[in-house]
């Protein structure tokens, strides 16, 4: 049997973002077992740089939990990447991706599987197995790209327009029957929150994450904190500090407060003001 690797599948995509958001998300190792829960478990990375990334990958199936030593090393010349399999199930493997532009906001993504060992039915059928885990890694990937191209063109309008202010509180209606109404959208100039209850009593935050724009909107609160799924950075809803040592804070969250005439009123970084009419999240 020979010992050079077989190529088991191609699998072959167009993915509707730029080539500059595809290669974020491939330098991007913290969202694997975020985004791609049900794929991987827990990552630790070994080293990083412009190259790529080397970490110890967790695969989440269960009887499937013996960590793989990827690679994943970009070539320096052209639009090409090699994940590499160093140690763990599948060892020897070489999944190699050819990314093509097509336009401003479209790239062709090519992957060819290289499987050790394999050979014959044995690789196609490894393969198979592959094309379908990726197809649905890069549904997900596209999904957050998409959602990330958004955030960075909203940015650069905000930047070109100015920062609106964060003052002043909104109306969010009266406050006996609050709790039922929860969790609630309430947008604002300077962006929407969301207003949900916790064990600590009412509270609210951005549902933008500071850190490369994550949803939100649906976060898990988890012990006084709300969890972006995207990478997994936890923001306190006291003061938006993050938790486990990461570098992003989120801005100061507004306060859920009872105004005068028993009004629920949800106030912003400066003191209270005029008053806006929030909206149910559905
Ligand atoms: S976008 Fe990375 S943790 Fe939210
Ligand atoms: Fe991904």
């Amino acid at each position: 049997m020979s010992n050079e690797p077989t190529l088991g599948a191609v699998y072959e995509r167009l993915v509707g973002v730029s080539l500059e958001r595809v290669w974020e998300n491939v330098h991007d190792w913290e969202h694997l077992p975020w985004l791609h829960g049900l794929a991987f478990s827990a990552i630790e990375l070994e080293a990083s740089g412009d190259w790529g990334w080397r970490a110890w990958v967790r695969p989440a199936a269960p009887g499937d939990s013996e960590s793989l030593l990827i690679d994943l090393r970009r070539d320096p010349d052209l639009d090409v990447y090699h994940t590499r399999t160093l140690e763990g199930p599948g060892k020897g493997a070489d999944t190699v991706v050819t990314l093509t532009p097509e336009s401003d906001h479209s790239t062709h993504v090519r992957v060819e599987f290289w499987l050790p060992m394999a050979q014959g039915e044995q690789a196609q059928a490894v393969g198979a197995s592959l094309v379908a885990l990726y197809t649905r890694l890069w549904d997900e990937d596209e999904a957050m790209m998409v959602r990330r191209q958004q955030v960075v063109d909203a940015a650069r309008v905000r930047e070109q327009s100015g920062v609106p202010p964060n003052v002043g509180a909104i109306s969010l209606g009266q406050w006996e029957g609050l709790a039922g109404r929860l969790p609630l959208r309430v947008p604002s100039e300077a962006g929407d929150y969301r207003v949900v209850e916790t064990e600590a009593g009412f509270a609210a935050h951005s549902v933008l994450c500071p850190h490369r724009g994550g949803p939100l909107d649906d976060a898990e609160i988890s012990q006084g904190h709300v969890v972006c799924p995207w990478h997994g950075y936890r923001f306190a809803l006291a003061d938006g500090r993050v938790a486990d040592g990461r570098k992003c804070h989120m801005r100061r969250p507004p306060r859920v407060e009872r105004g005068e005439n028993g009004e629920a009123l949800l106030v912003l970084s400066g003191s209270s003001g005029a008053s806006m009419q929030a909206r149910s999240s559905d």
